[in-house]
């Protein structure tokens, strides 16, 4: 198939290697063409504006930082045509946006479906992701084979907007573990009990989760560079979480928290390194 990878940056460019392996012809657009150079060198075709990328594609999916970035790149100058093109949302946006966007481009005679991803750059190279589809259901069929190679599990989650609102309950989840992880390491570093052990105990028990171990080598060496994730984009969910989350008049005093503490680290200078480096904000100040 011929598709267009809309945003070549953690995420894009991951997502594109793995279409090229999988015998896509693939067209990228990035923002900041620099950006597009490795997945130029791995076989992707690079235009300097999205429009012409989704001209020459069948599809196109949006992995964008944010609905801002969505809206400059698909109604910018020169605005993306969408007759008879599919526009495949895969940024991590709210329910509300991606039904704007949904009515957006059909309106102007395209057709649309979010699949939010979980999972980093590591999971969409090796194509271990997990894709979680939003639309209908006989689209979903439609384009299972398509999606199918880019992950490990492919699940149907409903019309547009739920997949989106699934994504951020799982996000708010990354924030929850993350902050409580870097707090509890932050304790037991302030104080004589052994870091190995400690988190040799949460291994052999019921609290363990698998990104504590993903992380652990960042939290001992200090190092937050080559993110997987960034700080900026985890606090961009948080507050898209507590947007929903306060319109279902939910309790979110313990996010708020996370929030602050996200913000922090953006003022420390960590909004591109890895969110993990929150543990910064919370151990005494060297
Ligand atoms: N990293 C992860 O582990 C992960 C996992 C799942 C989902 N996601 C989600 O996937 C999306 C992409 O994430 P990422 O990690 O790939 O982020 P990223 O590396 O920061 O890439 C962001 C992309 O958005 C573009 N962009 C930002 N602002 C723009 C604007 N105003 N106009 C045009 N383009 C703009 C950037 O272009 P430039 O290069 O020009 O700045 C870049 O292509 C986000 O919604 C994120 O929340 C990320």
């Amino acid at each position: 198939m011929h598709i267009a990878v809309l945003g070549a940056g953690i995420m894009g460019s991951a997502l594109a290697e793995r279409l090229i392996q999988g015998g896509h012809t693939v067209a990228v657009y990035n923002r900041t063409a620099d950006k597009m150079k490795n997945v130029v060198a791995q076989g992707a075709h690079a235009f300097s504006n999205a429009s012409q990328a989704v001209k020459a594609s069948d599809a196109a999916i949006l992995m964008l930082a944010d609905i801002n970035a969505i809206n400059a790149v698909l109604f910018g100058m020169p605005r993306v045509s969408f007759k008879n093109r599919t526009i495949i949302q895969m940024s991590t946006i709210s329910p509300d946006e991606s039904l704007r966007l949904a009515k957006r481009i059909q309106r102007l005679g395209g057709s649309y479906f979010e699949c939010p991803v979980l999972g980093s750059k590591e999971e969409a190279k090796a194509g271990t992701l997990i894709l979680m589809f939003g639309g209908k259901r006989e689209v979903f069929e439609q384009w299972t084979p398509f999606l199918s190679p880019l992950g490990k599990s492919l699940r149907y989650i409903g019309e547009v907007g739920s997949a989106s609102g699934m994504k951020l309950a799982l996000n708010q989840l990354i924030a929850g573990l993350g902050a409580a992880f870097s707090l509890s390491l932050a304790f037991v570093e302030s104080s004589t009990i052994d870091k190995e052990l400690f988190m040799e105990i949460v291994r052999k028990s019921a609290l363990s989760a698998p990104m504590f171990d993903k992380k652990w080598e960042r939290l001992v060496t200090r190092r937050y560079d080559g993110p997987n994730f960034p700080t900026k984009l985890l606090l961009k969910d948080v507050n898209l979480f507590l947007k929903e989350a306060k319109r279902k008049k939910l309790n979110v005093d313990s996010l708020a928290g996370i929030r602050r503490t996200l913000e922090t680290a953006i003022k420390s200078g960590q909004a591109d390194v890895d969110y993990i480096s929150i543990i910064e904000t919370m151990r005494p100040r060297r």
